[in-house]
């Protein structure tokens, strides 16, 4: 089964609670659907202009979106191989990509664990390197199964050749962006007990629990819960803003003015310092401020919120507001990690 339908309605499809309209919105349940979509006249021409989308929890709609938003339904979890030691997994693009943390958990595979309750689909966590607690899905994956929209053609790419990096990944840039439209990873999980507690207060929320994966995922969940709004309720995309890597000298004179600045120093040739954005924001006396209906979230300034009734440009230039104060503040240029259509 396909949809096509134009001039449609997104409220329903990003996680801000944005009302407004696609020209064309088209929905695929497995390949053969979306290949249908691609060839159908009235999206042919247009190939330029799509935007495949998962369930919409990490973009921000700028206004009406002139071009074709695809969102598929592609399901599936199923165990392709297995050893003593782990297990290759095939899942669908178009699972919740926390149904699958659940159903990892559940059957004692590790590794995915430290990424419970992030919104969002598998393709959508494929594309954006989702990330938290000092786990990324990029080091999970194996395989990325995407249909390329110019030959119809089903292509496998390798881990290697996606270059995952901090919420990177090929799939977010050009040419690639248009030219591939996932629907399906393999990931490798773990039969082998190790958990990765190094990060934040993930030990301290387990404290006197017994250490498992039920216990960790329910720690992260309540340590996500606690902190980040539930965009069922107040509209958001989680964090709007990446975490800026700065040279250590700049860092050495912000720690000289706030010796207790959190930071996370980052391997390479120069070695860098990652500095949280949420605390630059909050240290920029931004922590709540609103402009229309937007406002910086209060239990954790990197996350913007639509508190009711905001116009995509509310957020838009509330997100201006705040790259423009933080710079003015700390000479630091802080950027989107929510991508903006
Ligand atoms: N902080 C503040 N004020 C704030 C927010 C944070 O002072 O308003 C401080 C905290 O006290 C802490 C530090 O900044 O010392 C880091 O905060 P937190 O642990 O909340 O993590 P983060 O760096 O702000 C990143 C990810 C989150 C992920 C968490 C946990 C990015 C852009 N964000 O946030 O990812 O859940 O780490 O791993 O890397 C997301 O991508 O949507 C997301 C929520």
């Amino acid at each position: 089964m396909i949809t096509i339908t134009t001039n449609a309605r997104m409220l329903e499809h990003n996680t801000f609670g944005i009302d407004v309209q696609a020209e064309l919105f088209g929905e695929y349940e497995n390949i053969e659907g979306l290949r249908m979509i691609l060839s159908n006249p009235l999206v042919e021409h247009r190939k330029h202009d799509i935007w495949n989308i998962g369930q919409g929890s990490n973009i921000l709609f700028s206004g009406d979106f002139k071009g074709i938003i695809l969102h598929g339904r592609i399901k599936g979890i199923k165990v392709v191989s297995e050893d003593d030691s782990s297990v290759l997994v095939k899942i669908g693009a178009g699972e919740i990509w926390d149904d699958i943390v659940e159903w990892a958990v559940n059957h004692e595979y590790y590794g995915a664990e430290n990424l419970s309750a992030i919104p969002g689909e598998v393709g959508a966590a494929v594309v954006q390197n989702i990330g938290a607690y000092g786990s990324e899905f990029g080091n999970l994956v194996e395989t990325v199964e995407v249909l390329n929209t110019e030959t119809l053609q089903i292509e496998h790419i390798s881990q290697d050749k996606c270059h995952y990096g901090y919420r990177e990944s090929i799939f977010k840039h050009q040419p690639f962006k248009q030219r591939y439209v996932v629907t399906g990873v393999e990931i490798r999980l773990s039969k082998i007990e190790s958990f990765n507690l190094e990060y934040g207060n993930i030990k301290s929320a387990l404290e006197g629990k017994v250490i498992d994966l039920q216990n960790v995922r329910k720690a992260i969940v309540e340590i996500r819960t606690n902190k980040l709004p539930d965009w069922k309720k107040l509209g958001n995309a989680g964090s709007f803003f990446k975490n800026p890597i700065i040279s250590q000298e700049q860092f050495e004179q912000i720690k000289a003015l706030y010796p207790n600045v959190p930071s996370y120093k980052v391997d390479g040739e120069t070695p860098m310092v990652k500095v949280p954005a949420g605390w630059l924001i909050e240290n920029s006396g931004l922590k709540g401020f609103q402009h229309g209906g937007a406002q910086v979230y209060e239990k954790q300034c990197l996350v913007l919120i639509n508190t009711g009734n905001a116009e995509a440009k509310d957020i838009v230039e509330l997100s201006d507001i705040v790259i423009r104060t933080v710079k003015e503040k700390f000479n630091i240029e802080i950027s989107p990690e929510v991508n903006i259509l």
